[in-house]
Order: C-alpha cells, then sequence, then structure tokens
C-alpha cells in the first residue's frame, strides 16, 4: 500500500487541494449559495436517523471531490476495514482497534489473535445485565442488609467522561430513585463532596480503571474503602460494597475486590473508546439493561453506515474531511461542539477527550515529524448558554472556528415554547454566522458611520448542522459513533497512531518523582531546572 508510507504533502490530491484552497479563500458563503439556489438541499446527507447539513461549509463542489479523493489516496478504504477485522492498527502498543465489537449483535463474527471476540462481549453485557437488574429492583443488598441507593463511579479520563456524559445525556430514562455520583480527580475534595451526604450502607462503589493502576482512580478508590470501612467496621464489606471494572484482574485481586464482582473489557477497547463496554456499568444501572442494549444498537448502525457508504455520503468521513479540510487548508486552530439540548451539556468535554486525546500527534505511523497541523482543539458549551459568553469570538474576533451545531426536532421537556426558542437560535447562529451583516446593510438601519464597522459581521464562518428526532439512548450512541468515526477519519488522513496516548505519560512520571519531595520530612535533594525546585520550595514551606 504505497500510499501509506508516501508523505501526505506529496499526494496528489494533497497538492490539488492546496491550490484549490487559494481560490476557496476569497469566495463569500454568500457567492456560493446565490450561485447555487439548490444548495441548502443539495449539501445534506440523512442516514440512520441523522441529519447532517454542511452546506455551510467554505467549500465546492471541486473541494468534495479532491477531499475524497485525499481519503482514497490516503488508504481510507483500506484502514477502516483494518480496524473491523481487528488487525492491530495501534501499531506502537501492538493492539486491534475493536470498539466496534463492543456493539456488534451476537451473529457477528470478529476475530482478535484468531478468537472471536463478540461471544465474550455478549457474555459481558449479560453479566452486567443481570447485576444491573439487581442493583436497580433493590435484590442487591449492601452489608447491613439494606439496599443500595447510591453509585459512585471512581474513574478518569475514559473510565470517567463516558459514564458522566452518558448519565446526564439519559438522565431522564434513569431510575429516579437511585442517586449517581462520579468521582474522578485526585484532588481529595472530589471524592470528599461526592460522598458527603451518602449512606456507606447504602453505597456502591464501581472502581473503573482498564489498567487499575491509575494514580488518581487508585488512591480514591483506597479512600473509598477506608471511608467505608470506617462505617461499616468490616472488611466483608467490601464484596457487598465494591466492584471492579478493568482488564487487570491480577490487580483487582490485589486491591481486594473479588473478581467475581469483577466486569471486565479487553486490551483492544482504548479508554475514550470504552463508554460502551462494562465501564458503562453505572450507565446501564441508570437506565436499565434494555435502554442500554438500544444504545449499543445506535452505535452499530452508525458502524455499519461509516463501514459501507461511498464517502460522498459517509456521515463520519464527511466530518472528518471538512475537520482535515479546514485545520490544514484554512489554519483553524479550533472547532467548536454545540449542542442544543441541555442533556449534552457533558458532550463537549466528552468529545475532547476522544478527539484530542486520539489525534494530539506529531509524528506519523513512521515516526517522522508530521508536516501538517494535526488534532483542532475541541471545545463548547451547550447553546444558549455559550451564545452569551463566546459567540461574540466567533462572529467577530479575528479567528475561523468551525462549529457543530447539534439540535433535535422534539424535546424530551416539552415547555411551553422554550423548545422553538431554542431551536431558532440554532438557525439563527448558522445563519448570521454565514451570511453575517454587510456595512451596507448596517447603514441601511440608520447607524451613524463611526458605529459601522463595530456591527458589522463578516460572515463566512463555516458551520455544520446536525439535526436528529429526539434524543435517546439510540440516538446517543448514534452520535458518539458518528464522531468516533470522524476521527479515525482524520487519523487516518495524518497518517498518525489515533490510538496511543503516550503524551500523557512524562506528567504522570515526574508527578511520582516528585510526590516523596513533597512529603520528605528532611530537606530533598531537589535536581529539577530551577523554577520547579523553588516552586517545590516554596509548597514545603507553606503547606
Ligand atoms: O489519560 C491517560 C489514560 O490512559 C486515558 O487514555 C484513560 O482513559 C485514562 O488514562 C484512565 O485510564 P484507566 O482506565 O486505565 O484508569
Amino acid at each position: 500500500m504505497a500510499a501509506q508510507t508516501e508523505q501526505l504533502g506529496d499526494r496528489p490530491a494533497w497538492k490539488a487541494l492546496q491550490a484549490h484552497a487559494q481560490q476557496i479563500h476569497s469566495k463569500h458563503l454568500r457567492e456560493l449559495f446565490a450561485q447555487d439556489a439548490a444548495r441548502g438541499k443539495r449539501l445534506t446527507v440523512e442516514a440512520a436517523g441523522l441529519f447532517l447539513d454542511y452546506s455551510k461549509n467554505r467549500i465546492t463542489d471541486e473541494t468534495l471531490k479532491l477531499l475524497i479523493e485525499l481519503a482514497t489516496q490516503s488508504g481510507l478504504r483500506d484502514k477502516i476495514d483494518a480496524m473491523f477485522r481487528g488487525d492491530k492498527i495501534n501499531i506502537t502498543e501492538n493492539r486491534a482497534v475493536l470498539h466496534v465489537a463492543l456493539r456488534a449483535p451476537k451473529d457477528e463474527k470478529i476475530l482478535v489473535d484468531g478468537v472471536d471476540v463478540v461471544p465474550e462481549v455478549h457474555a459481558v453485557l449479560d453479566k452486567m445485565a443481570a447485576f444491573a437488574d439487581r442493583v436497580r429492583n433493590g435484590d442487591w443488598k449492601g452489608h447491613t442488609g439494606k439496599p443500595i441507593r447510591n453509585i459512585v463511579n471512581i474513574g478518569i479520563g475514559g473510565s470517567d467522561l463516558g459514564p458522566v456524559m452518558a448519565y446526564e445525556a439519559l438522565k431522564l430514562y434513569s431510575q429516579r430513585n437511585l442517586t449517581f455520583r462520579f468521582v474522578s480527580n485526585v484532588d481529595g475534595t472530589d471524592f470528599a463532596e461526592a460522598v458527603r451526604d451518602l449512606d456507606a450502607e447504602e453505597t456502591l462503589f464501581l472502581v473503573a480503571s482498564k489498567t487499575f493502576t491509575t494514580l488518581e482512580t487508585m488512591t480514591n478508590a483506597h479512600t473509598a474503602r477506608a471511608w467505608t470501612l470506617k462505617r461499616l467496621g468490616d472488611e466483608k464489606a467490601v464484596a457487598k460494597h465494591f466492584v471492579a471494572i478493568s482488564t487487570n484482574a491480577k490487580e483487582v485481586a490485589k486491591f481486594g475486590i473479588d473478581t467475581e464482582n469483577m466486569f471486565g473489557f479487553w486490551d483492544w477497547v482504548g479508554g475514550r473508546y470504552s463508554m460502551d463496554s462494562a465501564i458503562g456499568l453505572s450507565t446501564m444501572i441508570a437506565i436499565g439493561p434494555n435502554n442500554f442494549r438500544e444504545m449499543l444498537a445506535g452505535f452499530h448502525e452508525i458502524d455499519v453506515h461509516f463501514r459501507t457508504t461511498p464517502f460522498e455520503k459517509n456521515l463520519p468521513v464527511l466530518l472528518g474531511l471538512l475537520t482535515v479540510w479546514y485545520s490544514d487548508f484554512f489554519d483553524a486552530q479550533t472547532q467548536a461542539i454545540l449542542p442544543y439540548e441541555q442533556y449534552l451539556k457533558r458532550f463537549p468535554a466528552y468529545l475532547q477527550q476522544l478527539t484530542m486525546e486520539s489525534n494530539g500527534k506529531h509524528v506519523t505511523l513512521e515516526g517522522i515529524k508530521v508536516s501538517y497541523d494535526t488534532s483542532p482543539i475541541y471545545w463548547g458549551e451547550p447553546g444558549t448558554n455559550g451564545q452569551h459568553s463566546f459567540y461574540q469570538l466567533i462572529h467577530q474576533g479575528t479567528r475561523l472556528i468551525p462549529c457543530d451545531f447539534i439540535g433535535f426536532y422534539k424535546t424530551l421537556n416539552p415547555l411551553g415554547n422554550h423548545h422553538d426558542l431554542l431551536m431558532a437560535n440554532v438557525f439563527a447562529q448558522a445563519e448570521a454566522l454565514a451570511f453575517g451583516k454587510t456595512a451596507e446593510q448596517v447603514k441601511a438601519e440608520g447607524t451613524p458611520d463611526w458605529l459601522v464597522p463595530h456591527r458589522v459581521f463578516e460572515g463566512n464562518r463555516p458551520s455544520n448542522t446536525i439535526l436528529a428526532d429526539t434524543l435517546t439512548p439510540g440516538l446517543l450512541g448514534k452520535l458518539i459513533a458518528l464522531y468516533e468515526h470522524s476521527v479515525f477519519t482524520q487519523g487516518a488522513i495524518w497518517n498518525i497512531d489515533s490510538f496511543d496516548q503516550w503524551g500523557v505519560e512524562l506528567g504522570k512520571v515526574l508527578a511520582q518523582k516528585i510526590v516523596p519531595e513533597l512529603e520528605s520530612t528532611d530537606e530533598p535533594k531537589l535536581a529539577h531546572d530551577s523554577s520547579t525546585n523553588n516552586l517545590i520550595r516554596l509548597y514545603r514551606k507553606n503547606k
């Protein structure tokens, strides 16, 4: 596959896009819409219950053609097939990348090292469902015989962000007599606040960690153990109040959790791709096994779409290619995710790990330093709150910020005309960003000349609008899979390993070295730079 070792900048489509971008830079969306009355309908795709309007992007048919050629020349099709086949495409860790197997139906067969992993996936799902049902109906009793009322998930990164996001997103479907809390930060405040009003007799801790060695999670888990034992006074209580979610049975046993109470997953599930594995146990307890399975079916529908649909109609491919377009040909540094759905308030934070831990890479698969930008910075807040905060910069600042608007035809909480007001804002924002307001229009409103420049909106600011019927578990699965595969598409073009995360290692190692320096009673010999030495001394003196 010559395309994969070739430098991205040498690909014919890349060169053609560079030349083409020069022409597009000077074109305004007003012009593109004026030239083509059908554009707003034509540049849309609907699949698997998701409607994407990408007409308000700074593209022409030629741009799309070239981007799709770039995908082809980058071997995207082969790379997709390799992932679904279970090839070890996470080359720096020599691992398959098979989050798609987590939502594969029972009759599918996916081999890793010659073993079909689908039966194992379903066995864990069944074990989770049996456990979730026992907790939900009060059959799982705590050490003193009381039913569990509080579930505290302890995890960080992929073992926290997905569960928190999904719990918030699907709160309407959750069993309301259960309380859910999420502890992630090693800052003791996180734990202290999460448990301050909880009764240990009714509290179950889910210790979620792929490796079961992560400093934050293990520290919080030990604190949770001590908190429980102090209140229940018996080591045996651990069996009723702690379960583990991990790939590392040895460490789970070492911690003192019976591996009977462990829900497993596999090294071919990346942390940021794990919310639909056993890591989703809190989600399943909250919404019930049937809703969880509906969510998995939603993921799967987009998996099939991604795998089988031609690129020009393929939602994740289009989204991914547009991100490459703005990152590498418009120098866009960031991408805003703007869900107009309160339940999706943690969705942007979830996507930050998914996108930036995956594609924040500086070398190619061959280890060569890239000569182009990789992942943009993802950020965002739910609408309409963001409008009264940072939208000023998106509309009139000096930076180009592509935006993804996400909205629903139907609200889960009909209240007067709230939903029409909400959705009017989605459409208005995308319209204002694209078309702006000219000096002539501002003047025609009687604005004094000196004020005109301040009130001009240049427009030509790109956005996607993603619409769906209503936020259900299945729809959430679709939305997540859409972005997972958009990230995959971007990584395939950039020829990087989207599935490792070496970039988080250095800080972790240095912190381990500094801990004893902060805690020792003797003055430690500090061998850091002068700034770090000074900060450590200051902390030691004042702590
Ligand atoms: O931040 C690095 C990382 O390894 C993430 O990829 C992962 O989601 C997180 O730490 C938590 O890891 P674990 O589930 O092993 O505790």
